[in-house]
């Protein structure tokens, strides 16, 4: 078959990829354990279902408006008041299928082919292959686990040319768990906006940032440049609803009405019942979060416990999401000599299934999930130090 230069540019989901390999395994009677999940290890709060049920219950089936349920857009709205002190009307938030589609729909809106889109490395998986579904140029500005994994003004201003169009923020990073303070961002965020770069803040992870470090965001930055923003953000992590597909934006009304163009002719709104789940998380208790939250940050301390002890491993301390990202090559030898090759080694002999840093764009790394229970995480850890030191023998 002839397929489109488009389709053959891109790369499927190396976290997907490495978890359909875990679950065939699994399927063949391995005992494999997977650190690879992106996805809180927690059930999304019976409210929540509930609201979703009855609204099966009541034959709500159909069509919605394509941006979203005008309530579950005035929750939207809500929470980016209450969160972050933002008025904002419903013209300026749209819901989309995960966050994931609010990315892909928003550089179907602002990049043509040929334009460059600023990624810092290492990033999450799809950036880049969704930078090519719109014909553009990724370009990558490598970070340093030394910087937190953080960019700098001074490192972009290396990679910006006259086609650079868009930077894509990410805090709290998958895969890094890192994020930005507040200042960080607003500096990094004015220096695109001073050189005409639009500025695509992704926020999905912003309620699992642990205390005492404080989440930050872009919407208020938004509100004094809504020409320049847009914020991401959705529901799949903070109430733990991955299946249900719910992400939503924050921009400009212009923007909005072109995103809702393009959603329009390609997926139109997100499920109706799933709309009406959302709308009672967004409006409901936020406790279960903060449950999250507290397990996240007890297991990333145990997590880094262990790693500390790994010598020549060099890993920061995230304070957010539910990631570590340490950097392993210390560990390479002839044999394992990639991110890609230590992940397989160590599926094959110690079923511990991990991701390749080689996918966020760092091969000197390795992605490691701590949604599983605590015994489940030591144990892994345990395990995955000892095969470490076994490849330097
Ligand atoms: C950084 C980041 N952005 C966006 C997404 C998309 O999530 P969803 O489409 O489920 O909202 C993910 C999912 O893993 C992510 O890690």
């Amino acid at each position: 078959m002839n397929f489109s230069k488009r389709v053959l540019s891109v790369q499927p989901s190396a976290t997907l990829a490495i978890n359909a390999k875990a679950q065939e395994m699994r399927a063949e009677g391995e005992n494999v354990i997977s650190l690879a999940v992106g996805e809180p290890d927690f059930s999304t709060p019976e409210h929540i279902v509930r609201a979703a049920q009855k609204a099966l219950d009541q034959g709500f089936t159909r069509y919605t408006a394509v941006p979203g349920m005008p309530e579950l857009r005035k929750a939207v709205a809500g929470y980016f008041h209450r969160t972050y002190g933002v008025e904002c009307a419903i013209s300026q938030v749209m819901v989309s299928n995960g966050g994931k589609q609010c990315l892909y729909n928003l550089l179907q809106a602002l990049v043509d082919p040929g334009d460059e889109v600023l990624i810092p490395g290492p990033y999450w998986v799809s950036y880049p292959d969704m930078v090519q579904l719109a014909e553009g140029t990724p370009v990558i500005v490598p970070t340093e686990p030394e910087d937190n994994f953080l960019v700098k003004t001074e490192d972009l201003e290396k990679f910006v040319t006259s086609r650079t169009r868009v930077i894509i923020l990410n805090t709290p990073s998958n895969p890094t768990g890192c994020h930005y303070h507040q200042k960080q961002l607003e500096d990094i965020a004015g220096w695109a906006i001073s050189r005409n770069i639009f500025v695509i803040c992704d926020e999905v992870y912003d309620q699992l940032v642990y205390p005492p470090a404080e989440m930050s965001s872009l919407c208020k930055f938004w509100q004094q440049h809504p020409h320049g923003v847009a914020i991401v953000n959705g529901l799949s992590k903070t109430f733990s609803m991955t299946g249900w597909r719910i992400g939503y934006i924050l921009a400009h009304e212009d923007l909005i009405k072109a995103l809702s163009k393009i959603q329009g002719q390609s997926t139109s709104n997100v499920c109706s019942f799933a709309q009406k789940g959302a709308l009672a998380g967004l409006e409901g208790s936020f406790e279960m979060v903060k449950t999250m939250r507290e397990s996240f940050a007890r297991r990333r301390d145990l997590a880094l416990d262990i790693i500390s002890s790994w010598k020549g491993a060099v890993c920061p301390r995230p304070d957010g999401a539910f990631y570590l990202f340490p950097r392993v090559d210390a560990f390479y030898n002839a044999r394992v000599d990639s991110s890609t090759k230590l992940c397989k080694a160590l599926l094959e002999k110690e079923k511990i299934a991990l991701v390749p840093g080689k996918a966020f764009g760092d091969d000197r790394c390795v992605r490691i999930s701590y949604a599983v229970r605590d015994e489940v995480l030591q144990d892994c850890l345990q395990r995955l130090g000892d095969f470490l030191a076994g490849l330097r023998a």
